[in-house]
């Protein structure tokens, strides 16, 4: 067995799917207060002991500790704190009153008591801005017993088809006398993966914002540097309707390097499930063109939004709102709710697998056939191309 770790935050395991995958990290133990998280963890990574815990709750904390010191401690601790805390409060809120923003001093903690050889932190870059990341810093700068780097990275950058924008935290323990190196892949600057609109004879059209070399990159089939949304995705099975607890064969033999890797040697597969779409949604749908959104529609079909009722019209906040994927594009960030975006191709919600695929899990990582609490754990993931990739340099850095 390579290092032993322990996942904080688990969820469905994005992390550790990423550990795992470098055959030299054994997620040993996972915790998370989630159970439907859980259970998908525990269907894919059944090795690991699982624990239901409360990391909120003082008890908790310290029975997790006990527990892991009494059977013989962890090499390796990682862990994704919730982000709400720092993604959802506005206008200079106390957010110190938000449980969530506390999580990052409880892993910091937990590091200090378990005293792992290494640790890798994960949050939304912008906790970078908020008084609890100093102090979580500073928790470590009191007793020098860990050298630390961080640094934000674009999942995009490691080969991932939707972007994320991730602060990574790595830490390894001062007696090796070395400070981490944190890997960037391609190292593009994220404002190039934003989609660009344009208009031309009166037709709007989108496309990627990459420039060259790294456009014709991102068109390549038979390179998975760069990995567009058809890349990805134009596999997997045909779906125009809701179908439930189906288990499907591929649309056709994988046209991609990366649709290749992605289903090592599945020959069908789960997660295709798609929530009913009201009439007037597919409606608007036809009307937009792959990467576009509310903005596209014709005016008719901007009134009467059947969620904004009371406002009668969308605003421009909801830029979001009735977006399709590009096919020759980065997908945008994958959120956990069935209207983040729109299939290119078919006016529907995209499947599990879909976002899974769009999120670099393989399809050996069984998603079942449920809808909302899947869809849910894919969004709070970290790519696990984006984590193996920074868990195999840090073992390289290690050895
Ligand atoms: C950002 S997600 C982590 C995703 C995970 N690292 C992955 O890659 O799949 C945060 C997780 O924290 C869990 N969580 C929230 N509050 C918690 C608490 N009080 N105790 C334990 N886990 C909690 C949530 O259920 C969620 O799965």
């Amino acid at each position: 067995m390579g290092l032993k770790a322990l996942d904080l935050f688990c969820g469905m395991g994005g992390l550790s799917w990423g550990l795992k995958s470098t055959r030299k990290i054994e997620p040993i133990w996972a915790v998370d207060n989630c159970q439907t998280a859980l259970n998908l963890y525990e269907l894919n990574l059944p090795k690991t002991n699982l624990l239901n815990l409360d990391l909120s709750r003082q008890l908790d904390v310290t029975s997790l500790i006990e527990k892991i010191n009494f059977n013989g401690g962890i090499d390796l601790m990682v862990g994704g704190s919730p982000c709400q805390g720092f993604t959802q409060i506005r206008n200079g809120q106390d957010l110190t009153s938000n449980p969530n923003n506390n999580f990052a001093i409880t892993f910091a903690k937990i590091v200090k008591a378990l005293n792992p050889i290494a640790f890798i932190y994960e949050n939304v870059p912008q906790i970078e801005t908020y008084k609890v990341f100093k102090d979580f810093l500073a928790e470590f700068e009191r007793d020098k017993k860990y050298k630390i780097s961080y640094r934000v990275l674009e999942a995009v950058n490691f080969g991932n088809p939707s972007r994320r924008s991730r602060l990574f935290v790595v830490g390894f323990r001062s007696n090796l006398g070395r400070i981490p190196n944190i890997p960037t892949g391609l190292d593009i600057s994220p404002r190039q993966f934003w989609l660009k609109r344009k208009e031309q004879d009166g037709n709007i059209f989108y496309l990627s914002g990459l420039s060259e070399p790294w456009y014709s990159l991102l068109l390549e089939p038979n390179n998975c540097q760069l990995v567009n949304v058809e890349q990805a995705i134009s596999d997997l099975p045909v779906l125009t309707t809701k179908t439930i607890g189906i288990t499907r064969s591929y649309a056709s033999s994988p046209r991609s390097i990366y649709q290749k890797w992605s289903r090592q040697d599945i020959i069908e597969t789960d997660g295709h499930v798609v929530p009913q779409m009201r009439p007037e949604t597919r409606k608007r749908l036809k009307e937009i063109v792959e990467g576009g959104n509310w903005r596209d529609l014709p005016e008719a079909l901007t009134y009467k939004i059947p969620y904004k009722l009371n406002s009668g019209k969308l605003r421009r906040n909801h830029y979001s709102a009735y977006r399709r994927l590009l096919s020759k594009g980065h997908s945008p960030t994958v959120q956990g709710h069935s209207d983040f975006a729109y299939h290119y191709a078919y006016e529907r919600s995209l499947t599990p697998r879909e976002l899974a695929r769009l999120m670099s899990f393989t399809d050996d990582y069984k998603l079942g056939h449920q809808y909302y609490p899947v869809v849910k754990a894919i969004g709070n993931a970290v790519p696990p191309i984006v984590s193996k990739a920074v868990a195999l340099s840090l073992v390289e850095q290690l050895e």
